[in-house]
C-alpha cells in the first residue's frame, strides 16, 4: 500500500505505478511481474503460440540492445581521463552522474569491436542485424554500424532498451544515427528520457519538450529534470497521447530559427487535439537550448523559461507582420488560427482565447464566434476518441470534410510532400495535365486546395503544411518532408526524387488506361477494336519512352 502525505493520494502497488509513471494497469502488472521474475500466463486462444513467439522475439531484442548498451557504457568508463573523447564529454557538460543515469556510452572507432564481443557471448547476430546494431557485408559476415560515436541508449517508458542514438565523435556526415524502425522501435511514439524523467514531470505537473539529445542533457544537467526529447522527428499524435498520461502542461522549447518556429506551429493542433495546454519558449538568435545554457548559464536559462507564452496566442500574434488592420487581413489571420481554436473543448478556455483575439483585431468576440461557426468547411480533426468508436472512421472523416490520405499510393504521397517543400513542385503538380494523372481523388483535391491557399497568401508558403495538417488524416502523411532525411536532401536529389515519383504516377496512370482499353476491346466490334488497339499501342510507346528516360537519369 502507499499513501502520499503531500497530495493525499493512496492505493496499491499497481495504481502507484499508474500515478507515478503514467502506466496503464496492464503495463503496471507486466512491469512488476518482470521485476519479481514472475511469468504472466498468456490468455489461451488459438493465436497463442504466435503471440508468444512475437513476445519472445521482442524480449530477445531488448536483451541484445541491453548487451550493446552495457558494452558501450563500459568502454566509455574504461577510457583514461585525458582521452580526448572523455574531455569532449566534459566540454559538452555531461557530468559523470548524467553519464551513469542515462547509461551513455561510446562506440569504439573500429569496424568490429561490438561484433566480436557479441560473438564471444553468443548474442544472436540475426537479431542484432534486425535492430540495426550491425550490418551484413556483401561477401558475408557483419560489421558494426556505430563506430566512433557517443551512444545514447533509448528506453521505452517501461524501461526496456529499444534502440540507440549515436552522435559522431569525428566528422562523419551523418551527425546522428538512430536505430531503424523495427518491431520494438518506432520513433514516432518514443520520447527520449521519459523513463527517467516521468517522476519529475509528474511532480512538477509540467513537461518541457526539446528537439535533441544534447538539449535534453543540458536541461537535465542544469537541474531542469521534467524534460523529454523527440528523436529528430516532428511531434506526433502518439507523442501527445503519451505526454497526456503524465501532465497537461507542456512547454515546447524550440530553436529560434524558422524551422523551430514551424515545428512549434505544427505541434499546436496535435497538442490541442489531446486537450493539452501548450506554451512556447523561443530560444533567441539561432541557438539551441544547449548552446544557450552554455553561453548564458543556468540562471539566465531559468529566466528564459519564465517567459513561456501561450502557444496558440504566440502563433496568432506572430502573424501580424505588416498588418495594417484591413478586413481581409483580419479574415486571413483568423483563418490560420481557427482550425486550432475549433480543437479546444474547454468552453471557458476557448472564451479567453476568443476575447484576446477579438480584442487584438478590434472586433467583438461574437464576430470571432460567428466566424468559427460559418467556416465549418475548414473543419478540424475530432478530438474525442469516444465519438470515433461509435461512428465508422470513414463517416467521421466525411462529416468533418477531411481529406483521407490513408489509402493513397506512396509515390503520390511523396509528391504531395515535395509540393509542400518547394513552390516550383507545387506549381508543376497543379498543372491540369499532370493533375489528372493522379489516381487518388483525395490527392487531386488536396493539391488544388494547396494551390488555392497559396495563391491567396503568396508570402506564406512555409505555413501551408501547418495549415493543411488539420484538414487531412492522418496528418503525419503530409509532414513526412519535415523529417531530417528529407530536409537534408540537396536540390539535385530533390529534383531526381520528384521526377522518379512523377514517373511512377504516370506509369500507373498509363497502365490503368491500358487496362480499361483491354476491357473495352472485349466487348467492342471489329472496327472499334482496331481503334482501341491502336490507342493501346500508342500508350505502350509512351510507356517505353518513359522507361527509357528513367534509365538515362
Ligand atoms: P549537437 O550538435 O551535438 O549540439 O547536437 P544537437 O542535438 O544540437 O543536434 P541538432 O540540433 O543538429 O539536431 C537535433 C536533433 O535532431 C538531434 O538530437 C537528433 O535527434 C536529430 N538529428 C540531427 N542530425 C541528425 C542526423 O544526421 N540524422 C538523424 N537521424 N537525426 C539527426
Ligand atoms: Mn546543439
Amino acid at each position: 500500500m502507499y499513501y502520499c502525505f503531500g497530495c493525499k493520494k493512496a492505493g496499491n502497488i499497481y495504481n502507484f505505478l499508474q500515478t507515478l509513471r503514467g502506466f496503464s494497469f496492464p503495463e503496471s502488472v507486466e512491469y512488476l511481474a518482470k521485476k519479481a521474475g514472475i511469468a504472466i500466463p498468456e490468455q489461451s486462444h488459438f493465436k497463442k503460440n504466435e503471440n508468444q513467439e512475437k513476445k519472445n522475439k521482442k524480449q530477445w531484442m531488448y536483451r541484445v540492445n541491453a548487451f550493446a548498451s552495457e558494452f558501450f557504457h563500459k568502454y566509455l568508463r574504461s577510457l583514461a581521463a585525458n582521452d580526448p573523447r572523455v574531455q569532449y564529454l566534459a566540454k559538452r557538460g555531461l557530468s559523470p552522474e548524467t553519464i551513469k543515469t542515462f547509461k551513455i556510452g561510446i562506440a569504439p572507432d573500429s569496424w568490429d569491436s561490438l561484433l566480436i564481443e557479441m560473438q564471444k557471448n553468443q548474442v544472436p547476430l540475426k537479431l542484432a542485424n534486425e535492430i540495426g546494431l550491425i550490418k551484413q557485408k556483401e561477401k558475408g559476415g557483419f560489421y558494426d554500424i556505430y563506430r566512433n560515436r557517443l551512444m545514447f541508449p533509448i528506453y521505452s517508458h517501461m524501461g526496456d532498451c529499444i534502440g540507440f542514438g549515436g552522435r559522431t565523435l569525428g566528422d562523419d556526415k551523418a551527425k546522428y544515427i538512430n536505430s531503424p524502425d523495427s518491431e520494438i522501435f518506432h520513433k514516432g511514439n518514443i520520447l527520449y528520457g521519459l523513463n527517467e524523467t516521468a517522476k519529475f514531470i509528474r511532480t512538477t505537473d509540467q513537461v518541457i519538450l526539446v528537439e535533441g539529445y544534447m538539449d535534453f542533457m543540458a536541461l537535465y544537467s542544469a537541474g531542469i529534470k521534467n524534460v523529454v526529447a523527440v528523436l529528430g522527428t516532428a511531434l506526433t499524435p502518439q507523442h501527445a497521447k503519451l505526454i497526456k498520461r503524465y501532465t497537461k502542461n507542456i512547454v515546447v522549447l524550440f530553436d529560434g530559427d524558422a524551422s523551430g518556429k514551424l515545428a512549434a506551429e505544427r505541434s499546436l493542433p496535435i497538442l490541442l487535439s489531446e486537450d493539452l495546454l501548450p506554451k512556447i519558449v523561443v530560444v533567441p538568435q539561432g541557438q539551441d537550448p544547449d548552446d544557450y545554457i552554455r553561453n548564458h548559464g543556468n540562471e539566465s536559462f531559468l529566466d528564459l523559461l519564465q517567459t513561456a507564452r501561450d502557444l496558440l496566442l504566440f502563433i496568432f500574434h506572430d502573424q501580424f507582420k505588416g498588418y495594417t488592420g484591413q478586413p481581409t487581413e483580419k479574415v486571413q489571420i483568423l483563418q490560420t488560427i481557427s482550425p486550432s481554436l475549433k480543437l479546444i473543448s474547454d468552453k471557458s478556455l476557448l472564451r479567453l482565447y476568443v476575447e484576446e483575439i477579438a480584442d487584438t483585431l478590434r472586433q467583438k468576440p461574437s464576430w470571432v464566434y460567428e466566424f468559427l461557426q460559418t467556416h465549418q468547411a475548414q473543419a478540424s480533426v475530432s478530438k474525442s476518441p469516444k465519438k470515433l468508436t461509435q461512428v465508422s472512421h470513414k463517416s467521421v472523416i466525411e462529416n468533418k470534410g477531411l481529406i483521407d490520405l490513408s489509402r493513397v499510393p506512396n509515390a503520390e504521397l511523396y509528391l504531395v510532400n515535395l509540393a509542400l517543400m518547394r513552390e516550383k513542385f507545387l506549381s508543376q503538380l497543379t498543372d491540369e495535365e499532370v493533375l489528372k494523372q493522379f489516381s487518388s481523388q483525395e490527392v487531386r483535391s488536396l493539391l488544388n486546395k494547396l494551390q488555392g491557399s497559396y495563391r491567396q497568401k503568396t508570402n506564406d508558403f512555409d505555413k501551408l503544411t501547418a495549415l493543411m495538417a488539420n484538414e487531412v488524416v492522418p496528418s503525419s502523411s503530409i509532414t513526412q518532408h519535415l523529417d531530417r532525411s528529407w530536409s537534408q536532401m540537396d536540390e539535385v536529389a530533390l529534383e531526381k526524387f520528384f521526377n522518379d515519383c512523377l514517373k511512377k504516377v504516370q506509369e500507373a496512370h498509363l497502365k490503368n488506361l491500358q487496362k480499361s482499353l483491354k476491357e473495352k476491346m472485349r466487348s467492342s466490334d471489329a472496327s472499334q477494336r482496331q481503334q482501341h488497339l491502336e490507342q493501346f499501342m500508342n500508350i505502350q510507346k509512351t510507356r517505353q519512352a518513359l522507361n527509357n528516360t528513367k534509365d538515362s537519369n
